[in-house]
């Protein structure tokens, strides 16, 4: 590590805080500067000496403890540190964190760093599987933190179930990869769609499908944090998008063809992970269309495929990723759509298969390109993300 890194480590009140103890140790060897903020609570389960011995600095406890540097200027450790670790996270200092509620030095100071946040949830199974637990780790993963685990075994309470703090090794490998994370899409321009199309049939009917918009979201996220500048043609979706994108809110296939092709001379790389519609309404009726006795046929037109216009219209040095999402033959057509749209690289998968696909945080790819394909295992559409995106800053060097 050339220059020396600080780590926040927030410790509050759970069993596991034994375990922090070890998790300070481990990235003090690792060659952090460890600072440590503990929750009043946490101070039942271990004490502020541990931390203060293996670290060399003051432990901080209270937002109005005026006794050690950070007094009065608590945010000043924000400037400093480079990646937060919340370990134990309790169901409590999850609720603060994702409401932003800042009543004590860990919370406060937490809120005033937008270094990358990592939680390791350690708790009873029930109260990790109380919705509003759920809920609020939902609301933290929308803002960019890290969740690592809870595992699963034998917990404090006697019971065994989900609510293990994740293991202290574990953590200190999330911190490295989280602090080590390649920027090399900076200077680039990125742009992907994502989300379905809505295609209207009258003022109140619409034909769509059932894309969520995750793994489009997920390559902005992770575009954004390799230091890209991205643009999301999104259809409508109910996902926050990352802070720093540039949003493009789009209904229609043809609104989202648009959108892209008006762009198109600014970007260095086009990922198309929308589901758009391949047919729209021939006409749109002004008014609702009232029911008869009959039945009723649509006539449905062809949109335009957006990725075969960016694909044959690319210049030598843009990059062009389609995905093709199959149900059979899944290889076979994905080369053929490979070929078809002139993409450069096509990211396939079987929405059949149990974990890929629509509305699920996980999916199954196989990345196909000129030269082969790559067949990856179940991944987060996280991790999917930052492989595709390795491959294409292999594709546009
Ligand atoms: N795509 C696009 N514009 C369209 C249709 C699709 O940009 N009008 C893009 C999608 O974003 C995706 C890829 O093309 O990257 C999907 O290819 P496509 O051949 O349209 O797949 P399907 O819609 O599944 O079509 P098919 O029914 O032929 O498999």
């Amino acid at each position: 590590m050339s220059e020396k890194r600080t780590v926040l480590l927030g410790v509050s009140g759970g069993i596991a805080a034994y375990k922090s103890a070890y998790l300070c140790s481990r990235l003090v060897q690792t060659g952090y500067d460890v600072e440590v903020i503990m929750t009043k609570n946490a101070l039942n389960f271990i004490t502020p000496n541990t931390f203060e011995a293996l670290t060399g600095h003051r432990t901080m406890i209270d937002t109005f403890d005026r006794d050690h540097e950070f007094s009065t200027e608590h945010v000043s450790l924000a400037d400093k540190v480079s990646a937060i670790i919340v370990a134990p996270a309790t169901a409590n200092v999850l609720a603060k964190f994702a409401h932003g509620i800042a009543d004590d030095m860990l919370t406060t100071t937490v809120l005033a760093c937008d270094c990358p946040k990592i939680a390791a949830p350690a708790m009873n199974t029930r109260m990790y599987e109380n919705p509003v637990t759920i809920d609020n780790i939902d609301i933290l993963k929308k803002y960019g933190w890290i969740i690592a685990g809870p595992g699963s075994g034998h917990l404090a309470c006697g019971a065994s179930g989900k609510g293990r703090m994740a293991e202290p090794d574990e953590l200190v490998e999330i911190i490295g990869d989280t602090l080590n994370k390649k920027k090399d899409l900076t200077g680039l321009n990125v742009l992907i769609t994502a989300g379905p199309t809505r295609e209207a049939l009258d003022p109140v009917r619409y034909i769509t499908n059932h894309s969520s918009g995750k793994m489009g979201y997920a390559l902005a996220k992770a575009a954004l944090s390799r230091g890209a500048e991205v643009t999301l043609v999104s259809g409508p979706v109910n996902i926050v998008p990352p802070s720093g994108v540039d949003v493009v809110n789009v209904n229609s296939a043809k609104e989202m063809y648009d959108a892209v092709v008006s762009r198109k001379y600014d970007q260095d790389i086009f990922i198309m992970a929308a589901a758009v519609a391949d047919y729209t309404p021939a006409s749109f009726s002004e008014q609702k269309i009232k029911k008869s006795d009959d039945d009723l046929s649509l006539q449905l037109e062809r949109t335009k495929d957006i990725l075969k216009e960016i694909g044959h219209s690319k210049t030598g040095d843009q990059v062009v990723v389609g995905f093709a999402m199959e149900t059979e033959n899944l290889i076979e057509n994905a080369l053929n759509k490979l070929k078809s749209k002139n993409a450069d690289m096509i990211v396939a998968n079987n929405t059949k298969e149990k974990g890929a696909g629509f509305g699920t945080d996980t999916n199954i790819i196989t990345l196909i390109t000129g030269s082969g394909k790559e067949e990856l295992p179940i991944l987060t559409k996280d991790e999917c993300a930052h492989k595709i995106l390795d491959k294409v800053v292999v594709m546009k060097k």
